[in-house]
């Protein structure tokens, strides 16, 4: 049985480009017989950029509930939270003793932060080690990432295979399963919907909050009566991802025949959020009210993931030389 593990970081509620973009078909792998996944909430990469510690651990329930509300089935799989596991930073701290200086100087994600953040810390420069960390400290077949995340996968199996070189088969050379048909989400300014343009959906909000954030939608000036460029249209893009291929053709039709606003095309985009994701969004609002339940959710994905990750690391130990010396 393949194992499949992904994190999502702990920095914001996740939006809708990341609930079609990572967690449902993350969620539609871990349903597949062969295969066993892990998701985990990546709590100690947002400490690199989200200092404040006072809502931390709301925040890594605002993506635990999310992973649950989509569907994720966390007693087949394990869902966890990296700090839940904190043998993970002795791991990195292995790993960083064999992680090539230019090799993290030359990762892009480093770059672009380095060059657009005021806090350039060594915890951001650092950033993939721990990464690698995830993923080899579990044994992980399959990484489902992001394109950006590549070169992250790329440096874990260089990491892996210096690694097993040098010291025999000690890790799991993990591949990225990076899936090609996922389309980028445009957020509601038609840039790609981000936390760091701040132009995303959360379908998480109150009906009245997430119907404000579909009007504000951006659209052209083209009067009600004329015909619409459905293609080049947010509003029809976003419609487009979330309901059936007839709604869809339906909705394409109506905005290029004319006579329908783009404010009917909202109003049709706020109803089928609202029906898409009713279930997630009773789910989501439930376990929110009820952290009691996500502690205990957690609690038991870390049970069930840390015998992993302990024979990892005595496999690690054993062949750096560390631990004392049997009597
Ligand atoms: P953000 O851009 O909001 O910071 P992240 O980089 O944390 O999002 O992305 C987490 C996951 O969600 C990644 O796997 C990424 O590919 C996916 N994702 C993020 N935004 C989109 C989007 N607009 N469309 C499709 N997938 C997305
Ligand atoms: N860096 C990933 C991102 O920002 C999150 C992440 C941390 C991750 N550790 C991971 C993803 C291990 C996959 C596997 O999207």
């Amino acid at each position: 049985m393949a194992r499949i593990l992904t994190g999502i970081q702990s920095t914001n509620q996740p939006h809708l480009g990341n609930i079609l973009g990572a967690i449902e078909p993350m969620v539609q792998l871990s349903n597949q017989l062969e295969h066993e996944a892990f998701a985990f909430i990546a709590d100690l990469h947002s400490l690199t950029t989200v200092k404040e510690g006072g809502d931390r651990r709301h925040r890594v329930h605002q993506v635990a509930a999310t992973w649950v509300a989509c569907g994720f089935d966390y007693s087949k799989n394990r869902l966890y939270c990296q700090s839940d596991l904190p043998e993970v930073t002795e791991l990195t701290w292995y790993l960083n003793c064999f992680a090539p200086f230019p090799m993290l100087a030359n990762a892009h994600s480093f770059k672009d932060k380095s060059s657009r953040l005021a806090d350039v810390n060594a915890g951001l420069f650092t950033y993939p080690v721990l990464m690698a960390a995830d993923i080899l400290g579990y044994d992980a077949h399959l990484v489902p990432v992001g394109k950006d995340q590549r070169q992250h996968l790329e440096m874990t199996r260089d990491l892996a295979g210096a690694f097993n070189h040098r010291y025999g088969d000690v890790f799991v050379v993990p591949e990225a399963f990076v899936q090609k048909d996922v389309e980028v989400i445009p957020g509601i300014d038609g840039q790609k919907m981000s936390k760091s343009y701040g132009n995303f959906i959360d379908v998480f909000l109150p009906e009245k909050s997430l119907r404000k954030v579909v009007m504000a939608i951006a659209t052209d000036s083209t009067p009600l009566e004329d015909p619409k460029d459905a293609e080049n249209c947010i509003v029809y893009q976003l419609f487009s991802r979330i309901v059936s291929a007839d709604r869809a053709l339906e909705m394409k039709q109506n905005l290029e025949a004319g006579g329908y606003g783009y404010g009917h095309a909202k109003q049709a985009l706020f109803d089928a959020l609202m029906e898409r994701f009713a279930e997630a969004r009773e789910r989501y609002r439930h376990l929110m009210e009820h952290p009691e339940e996500l502690e205990a959710i957690l609690a038991e994905g870390a049970s069930r993931a840390r015998p992993i990750l302990q024979q990892v690391l005595v496999r690690v130990r054993a062949k750096l030389g560390f631990g004392s010396l049997p009597a």
